[in-house]
């Protein structure tokens, strides 16, 4: 294979070189395109741009592979913890036994916030929305450490990781106890990563509150499996902001706002409202079927398809497995589970689905699981955030480090009027 493509334009060649992945994704560089031809590529939604070179998560859509640091999902999600998964992102290789210890003792004495952050909490009004706060609180965060957030520095850059991994499951908890008006509960250093923050979400200070270890594992599992997915909304925005060499504290708060929209970390509520309306439509997964192969209807299977696998989603079919363990022990017989489980099966012996391979993805299934957990639907996103964060930040360090690195600052393609004559408006009507 050739190791440029030729563009030839207006009488001009330019030589584009071939840039060349470890698991052979060619991009075409075309770093140089505007200096020597003026032309800018136009490409929205970025659906064909490249934006960095990553050496973090490898996603393989059609073969429905993804690996963290070349490690496949699986393994990580029957095997790792929440804070393994997370210090490989960061670091890029696994800890051996004294950094994990080391890693973990850092982010389990950071858990408190300043006691002077609760107001903040209280000011906002109860129906507020948790990733509101979520991303104001992250960002608000930034005020107490100043002395200490230079992205330009490495012992910055690694209290701010412990600051940000130890703090946020306080923060996301604290936002959920707002919304429905308990006391906050203050973490546990004695517990884990997951079971501390269930225990902030759902203990009471009136009674005991033991962690169900299921519980806990199910969490653990849901948290590594969304750590990381290179370069979607939420992380190209971390990367966008971060590249303006401001604190990470903003640069992840921009992450989470990303991160709220429907298109992104909203889908999985989006599903159980579906699956609600099947459920009340007596079951009758044939009629919803029916209705999103409808070019007319703008109605989907939520939960279905997705931008890059085109075979099932190695995420989703691990947390079918789980939903199956966590809703039998919770719940019992979940009707919901079993609309889904209908639904995906006749999709799945259904031509449309087949010939457009829509699979399902990461969403179809983890809604069912945090609500067995007990959580409201504003909640999952949360969630989806407190995953995301060691994926985030790893990302984030890759961009300030690279040496490639410039502001993010797209061109466009203006198509506005051309110059015109201002009319004072005196002389307007
Ligand atoms: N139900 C019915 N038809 C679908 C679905 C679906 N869920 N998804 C895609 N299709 C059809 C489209 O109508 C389109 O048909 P056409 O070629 O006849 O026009 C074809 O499949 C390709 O779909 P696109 O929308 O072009 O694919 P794209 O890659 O842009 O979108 C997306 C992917 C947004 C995820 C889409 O599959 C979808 O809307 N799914 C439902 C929402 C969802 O589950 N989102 C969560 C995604 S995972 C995540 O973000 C964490």
């Amino acid at each position: 294979m050739t190791d440029h493509a030729r563009v030839e334009y207006d009488g001009q060649t330019f030589e584009a070189p071939i840039v060349v992945g470890t698991e052979q994704e060619r991009g075409l560089d075309v770093s140089k395109l505007r200096g020597s031809t003026g032309l800018i590529t136009y490409d929205p939604g970025y659906a064909n741009t490249g934006s960095a070179r990553s050496a973090i998560t490898f996603i393989d859509g059609d073969a429905g592979i993804l690996r963290y640091r070349g490690y496949p999902i699986e393994p990580l999600a029957e095997q790792s913890s929440f804070i393994e998964t997370s210090y490989l992102l960061i670091h890029g290789e696994l800890p051996t036994r004294e950094q994990l210890r080391g890693f973990r003792d850092q982010i389990t004495h950071h858990t408190l916030l300043r006691e002077d952050m609760r107001p903040l909490f209280d000011a906002f009004p109860p129906d507020a929305h948790p990733m509101a706060i979520l991303s104001a609180a992250t960002s608000g965060l930034s005020t107490f450490y100043q002395d200490h957030y230079d992205p330009l520095d490495p012992a910055d850059v690694e209290v701010s990781t412990y600051r940000l991994m130890a703090k946020l499951p306080t923060v996301a908890a604290w936002s959920y106890k707002k919304s429905i008006g308990q006391p906050y509960v203050y973490p546990q250093n004695a517990l884990g990563y997951a079971e501390n923050f269930l225990h902030m979400m759902f203990a009471v200070p009136a009674e005991d509150y033991h962690v169900d270890p299921e519980l806990t594992n199910a969490l653990t599992q849901l948290l590594i499996l969304h750590a990381d997915h290179e370069q979607n909304a939420s992380t190209s925005t971390v990367r966008l902001v971060g590249s303006t060499h401001v604190n990470i504290y903003a640069a992840i708060a921009a992450g989470i706002s990303a991160l709220w929209g429907p298109r992104h970390g909203g889908a999985n509520q989006e599903v159980i409202q579906m699956l609600e309306e099947i459920a009340a439509a007596e079951g009758n997964t044939a009629s919803f079927i029916a209705r999103a192969k409808d070019r007319n209807d703008p109605f989907r299977l939520m939960g279905f398809g997705h931008r890059v696998y085109k075979n099932y989603d190695p995420r989703a079919k691990i947390i079918k497995n789980t939903a199956d363990t966590v809703i039998n022990k919770l719940v019992g017989d979940d009707p919901l589970f079993e609309v889904a489980r209908e639904l995906e099966e006749a999709a799945l012996q259904d031509d449309y689905f087949i010939e457009k391979k829509l699979y399902p993805n990461v969403d179809f299934y983890s809604g069912l699981i945090y609500r067995a957990m007990g959580l409201p639907l504003n909640m999952f996103p949360v969630l989806f955030a407190l995953g995301r964060l060691p994926g985030w930040v790893a990302q984030w360090k890759e961009m300030i480090e690279d040496s490639e690195t410039r502001i993010g600052r797209p061109r466009q393609i203006y198509v506005g009027p051309t110059e015109r004559d201002y009319v004072p408006i005196s002389q307007r009507s």
